[in-house]
């Protein structure tokens, strides 16, 4: 498979072998399934640890939304600080939705809707979006993505994106707030930046 965001068969194949991931959620040690064709299979990705580590993920309400869920890092995580809310995980790699939809399952998270983009709900809106965004879809598509999540925040709502110094994150930061998202630089780790970005205004 060239790349991870192109949707492998859902079952493994001969010779694929499902792999497991440590991740501390909350002060609880859990294990994440995985499979070969989906991001960062073997570990968690360094940014999406960047993200954990950085975002304020307790005291969320309403429909949270992770772009790009992959086996649920993100997702997994917001809907375990966060068990009154709905989180929406969101793919088009198949087989990354359904070790999401697995991992949920296992961890007994029953508040995780993991669906393809277009199955979400026209009329939801989202109070918090966290995302490790799939930038080597190219910028057309990373900026059509974004903008059509970006722009069903919540009033009052706010999205952390983690993107990579070396695969552009300053060029995606100026693009954001040329958009007209006010975007702040929160943190910058290990060549990570974690961008928040605020509803446009109205
Ligand atoms: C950088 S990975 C992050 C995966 C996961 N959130 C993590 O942190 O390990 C980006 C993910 O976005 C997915 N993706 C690519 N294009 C997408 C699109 N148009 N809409 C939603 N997800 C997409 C890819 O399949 C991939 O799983």
């Amino acid at each position: 498979m060239a790349h991870y965001f192109e949707s492998p068969a859902r079952g493994l194949a001969a010779g694929e072998r499902a792999q497991e991931v440590p991740l501390r959620i909350g002060g609880r040690d859990v294990r994440l399934a995985t499979a070969p064709g989906v991001f960062s299979g073997s570990r968690v990705d360094p940014g999406t640890t960047v993200l954990l580590d950085t975002v304020d993920f307790s005291d969320r309400h309403g429909d949270l939304l992770d772009i790009g869920c992959g086996y649920g890092p993100l997702s997994l995580t917001m809907a375990s600080f966060a068990p009154d809310a709905t989180v929406w995980a969101v793919d088009v790699n198949d087989r990354a939705l359904e070790l999401c939809r697995a991992n949920a399952q296992r961890l007994g998270l029953n508040n995780v809707r993991v669906c393809r983009p277009e199955d979400v709900p026209a009329e939801i809106r989202f109070r918090f979006v966290c995302s490790n965004p799939a930038i080597r879809i190219g910028k057309p598509k990373l900026h059509a993505m974004l903008s059509h999540w970006l722009g069903r925040l919540e009033p009052d709502g706010e999205a952390y994106l983690v993107v990579q110094r070396n695969l552009g994150s300053d060029s995606l930061h100026r693009w954001l707030v040329e958009q007209g998202w006010p975007t702040t630089r929160v943190t910058s780790v290990r060549g990570y930046r974690v961008l928040q970005c605020l509803p446009r205004h109205p």
